[in-house]
C-alpha cells in the first residue's frame, strides 16, 4: 500500500506523521464542522490538530508546499494515490471536482484562519465552477496559504516524476486485499457518513440510505468476507463515521450469512447494526467523547442512549421494529441484568443477541487512541466469562465463524514465516494463510505467496505461532478520538 511517511522532522521529534494522517484529518475535519458549529470544542480541536499536521509535514518538504491531487476518486501525493486516505475522502474529492480542480496546494506558511476559511468553503454550497474562482473566494476571505489547484494531469506534482497511476478504471490499485473498487468504498463510507450526521443533527434518519448501504455490506460480505472487514478497519474514520456501528455491522452480516440466506433478513439485520447505538446521537459531546473511564454521572448519562435510541427510531416512518428492538436492548443481557431495566423481563430477541455479541467482541477487540487491542482470543475467554451476559449457543457459533486469527490479520507461523489470514475455517486456530514474508523476513514476491490452508492435514506440521497485527490497516490508526468503547465497562462488571 502506497503510504508516503515524512517522518525525518529536523526538530528530532519522534512522531511519524504521514500525509495520510493529514488528509484523514482534513475530512474529519470537514466531517466535524457538518457536525458541530466551528466554535464548538471538538472543531477547534480538529482544525488545532491539522495545523499541526501540516506544521510537521512542511518542515519535512525542502519545497516547503504540500501538494495533494485528486483524480478518478483518488487522493494521491506525488502521483501516488493514497488508497487508505482515499476511501474515506469522498467529501473532500467532491468539492473540489465540482470546482473542476485536480487538488489543493498548503503552503509553509498558513495564516491564523486559513484552514478554517478553506473547510467552510468545501463543506458549504459549490458556487463557484473553477478553480480559479474557487481561489478567488479564498482570497476574498482572507486566505493566503491554500491555494484550489488545475485539473490533474500525471506527473504535475511528482517531484521525481514517478507515475504509479494507470488509466484503467480501476486504476490498477488493486491490491490483495483491497479488491472493492475504491468508488463502491466510498460510497459506502459516504453513505454512512451522511447518515450519521443526520442522526446527529436533527434525529432524521434516511432508512433507505441506511437499507441501501446495509444491503451494499451485505452483497460484498457473501462474496468476500475478508475484504469488507478489510475496509470497515480503516478506523481513522472513525471520528466522523461512527466506525463503531460500521464494524457491527459487518461482524453481524459476517455471522448472520453463516445463519440464514434470508437476504432480506440479512439487510434488516445490517441496518440494525448499523443503527444500535444511534441514541448517542443525543448524548452531551463531552461524556460521547469522554476518554478514559466515565463518572457515575457519566455512565448514567451514557446508559440513556438505548431510550434515546429507541424513541428516535419509533419516531421514523417506516422503521423496522428488529432495528428499535436492538437498539433499545442490545445493552441487557441474557438473563434480564444490564440495562434498562425491563420490569417485564421481555425474552431478547435473537437478533439483538446477535448485535450484542458482535457490540461487544468489536469493542473488545478495537484499537483505541488509549487502549490496544485486544486479541479475538482474549477476548472470546473473556466473554466465556460472563454467563448471563450472552446467548452461549450464539456466542459459540460466533467464535467458530470468526476463529482466532480475524481475517486480514498478520501471523507469524511455527517455521518463522509470515502469513496474512484470508479466511477462516472451521477449526479456530487453523486459518487459510498466504505468506508474506520468508522466515529471514524478506518480502516474498507475488509468485512466492503461497495460499496454505492450515486446517488441511496435509498442513498439520505448521501452525500459527502468535498474532502480530489484527487486521490489515490497523496499525495506522492515528491518535484520532472515538466514543469510548461502552460495552467493555459492563462487561467487566458483569465479570
Ligand atoms: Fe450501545
Amino acid at each position: 500500500m502506497c503510504e508516503t511517511k515524512l517522518g525525518a522532522v529536523p526538530d528530532g521529534a519522534l512522531e511519524k506523521v504521514t500525509i495520510t494522517d493529514f488528509v484523514d484529518e482534513l475530512v474529519a475535519a470537514l466531517v466535524t464542522l457538518r457536525l458541530y458549529d466551528r466554535k464548538h470544542a471538538r472543531s477547534r480541536s480538529r482544525i488545532i490538530e491539522l495545523k499541526r499536521l501540516h506544521e510537521q509535514l512542511v518542515k519535512a518538504i525542502p519545497e516547503g508546499s504540500l501538494v495533494l491531487a485528486t483524480t478518478e476518486g483518488f487522493v494521491l501525493y506525488e502521483d501516488r494515490p493514497l488508497l487508505g486516505a482515499s476511501m474515506g475522502a469522498k467529501k473532500l474529492v467532491d468539492p473540489l471536482v465540482a470546482r473542476n480542480s485536480g487538488g489543493l496546494e498548503f503552503r509553509r506558511e498558513l495564516g491564523d484562519n486559513d484552514l478554517e476559511v478553506l473547510l467552510e468553503l468545501l463543506g458549504g454550497p459549490v458556487e463557484d465552477k473553477t478553480h480559479e474562482l474557487a481561489n478567488m473566494r479564498l482570497r476574498m476571505n482572507g486566505c493566503q496559504g491554500i491555494g484550489f489547484l488545475p485539473p490533474y494531469q500525471i506527473g504535475m506534482h511528482s517531484a521525481r516524476g514517478q507515475v504509479r497511476l494507470s488509466s484503467g478504471a480501476d486504476s490498477g490499485l488493486a491490491e490483495p486485499g483491497l479488491l472493492l473498487p475504491m468508488q463502491r468504498r466510498q460510497r459506502i463510507v459516504d453513505s454512512l457518513q451522511g447518515a450519521s450526521i443526520n442522526a446527529a443533527r436533527g434525529g432524521i434518519v434516511d432508512l433507505q440510505e441506511i437499507q441501501s448501504v446495509a444491503q451494499l455490506l451485505c452483497d460484498s460480505v457473501r462474496k468476500d468476507p475478508g475484504e469488507v472487514q478489510n475496509m470497515v478497519r480503516y478506523e481513522r474514520y472513525d471520528a466522523y463515521t461512527f466506525g463503531h456501528s460500521v464494524r457491527v455491522c459487518a461482524l453481524a452480516l459476517s455471522f448472520a450469512s453463516h445463519l440464514t440466506d434470508d437476504l432480506s433478513l440479512l439487510v434488516r439485520i445490517g441496518s440494525a447494526g448499523l443503527l444500535h447505538d444511534i441514541g448517542k446521537m443525543r448524548i452531551a459531546s463531552e461524556v460521547l467523547h469522554h476518554r478514559g473511564r466515565l463518572s457515575p454521572e457519566q455512565r448514567a448519562e451514557m446508559e440513556r442512549h438505548t431510550d434515546f435510541g429507541s424513541a428516535i427510531l419509533l419516531a421514523q416512518k417506516d422503521i423496522d421494529e428488529i432495528a428499535v428492538t436492538v437498539s433499545h436492548g442490545h445493552h441487557r443481557n441474557l438473563d434480564g441484568s444490564g440495562y434498562p431495566a425491563d420490569p417485564l423481563g421481555t425474552p431478547q430477541s435473537m437478533v439483538t443477541r446477535l448485535i450484542k455479541i458482535c457490540d461487544v467482541y468489536e469493542a473488545l477487540t478495537a484499537v483505541r487512541p488509549y487502549n490496544g487491542a485486544m486479541s479475538p482470543m482474549k477476548a472470546f475467554r473473556l466473554m466465556l466469562e460472563c454467563p448471563g451476559a450472552f446467548d452461549p449457543g450464539l456466542l459459540r457459533k460466533f467464535m467458530r465463524t470468526m476463529g482466532c486469527y480475524p481475517v486480514g490479520s498478520a501471523v507469524e507461523l511455527s517455521d518463522r514465516t509470515h502469513a496474512r489470514v484470508l479466511q477462516s475455517t472451521d477449526d479456530l486456530v487453523r486459518p487459510v494463510v498466504q505468506l508474506e514474508h520468508a522466515d529471514s523476513g524478506e518480502e516474498l514476491d507475488a509468485r512466492d505467496r503461497r495460499t496454505i490452508d492450515l486446517s488441511a492435514p496435509v498442513n498439520r506440521g505448521l501452525d500459527v505461532h502468535r498474532l502480530l497485527e489484527i487486521g490489515r490497516l490497523q496499525t495506522e490508526l492515528a491518535a484520532i478520538g472515538d466514543s469510548a468503547p461502552d460495552s467493555s465497562p459492563e462487561l467487566s462488571q458483569a465479570a
